[in-house]
């Protein structure tokens, strides 16, 4: 990544699409701007909500080029790392919650020739993922309690998100964050750090509506006019 002001990317969340026409949901906000798109896996187990499996990323995969940016919130997670590679994962994110052997899980993603990341959810502190920095492709910040879209902005994760930019330093790691972004939060976090933004209900359920376009475009004018 290069150095100097990094580039926004939006990551609409489809956990907010109708999953009834997924393949169609994708390929709309492809051609309407996303940057990439941010696939919620959830166990029921790890988080109270059921999503999606290796299949289903699969199924979508012929549909779009981008960046398939898939998120783990389900534990154990080690057995399923190589079927979502398999499925065309570029990004695979666990959770730092998931399990004892974190190093062990990222190392796994990247010896399948993809890019790793580690999401922490509200509670855990920013210096749980001290010491896999440089294991890592992407810090996913958690924004909300992980597990439903639709929910409210934390304010309390502004001053970790300031934190885990501080610590990346000038490493060519991402900053993401999940829950709760909008075209008002877009700029808060945007400030703080981040340049990855997730956005399920924002983009899909917007302010213009079924516009995704438009509601792309706002959440990234936002976030770029406050960096
Ligand atoms: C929640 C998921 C998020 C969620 C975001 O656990 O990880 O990706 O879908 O949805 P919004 O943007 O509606 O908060
Ligand atoms: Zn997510």
């Amino acid at each position: 990544m290069a150095a100097g002001p990094r580039p926004i990317l939006i990551a609409p969340s489809i956990l907010s699409a109708d999953f009834a026409r997924l393949g169609e949901e994708v390929r709309a906000i492809d051609a309407q701007g996303c940057d990439w798109v941010h696939v919620d896996v959830m166990d029921g187990h790890f988080v109270p909500n059921i999503t999606i499996g290796p299949a289903v990323v699969a199924a979508i995969r012929p549909h779009t080029a981008k960046v398939l940016d898939v998120h783990l919130m389900i534990a154990p997670c080690d057995a399923y790392l190589e079927p979502f590679a398999e499925a065309g994962a570029d990004f695979i994110t666990v959770h730092a919650e998931a399990g004892p052997h974190l190093d062990r899980s990222l190392q796994l993603i990247r010896a399948l020739g993809k890019k790793a990341g580690v999401s922490i959810t509200p509670a855990t502190p920013a210096n749980a993922i001290w010491h896999v920095l440089d294991r890592v492709d992407l810090v996913l910040v958690m924004t909300v309690n992980p597990g439903f879209g639709g929910q409210t902005f934390i304010p309390a994760m502004v001053d970790k998100l300031f934190s885990v930019r501080a610590m990346i330093g000038d490493r060519p790691i991402h900053l993401e964050v999940d829950g709760g972004i909008t075209v008002e939060t877009a700029a808060i976090v945007a400030k703080a750090g981040a340049d990855v933004l997730v956005a399920g209900s924002a983009v899909f359920k917007g302010k213009r509506g079924n516009d995704y376009g438009g509601n792309i475009a706002d959440i990234r004018a936002s976030a770029t006019a406050a960096i």
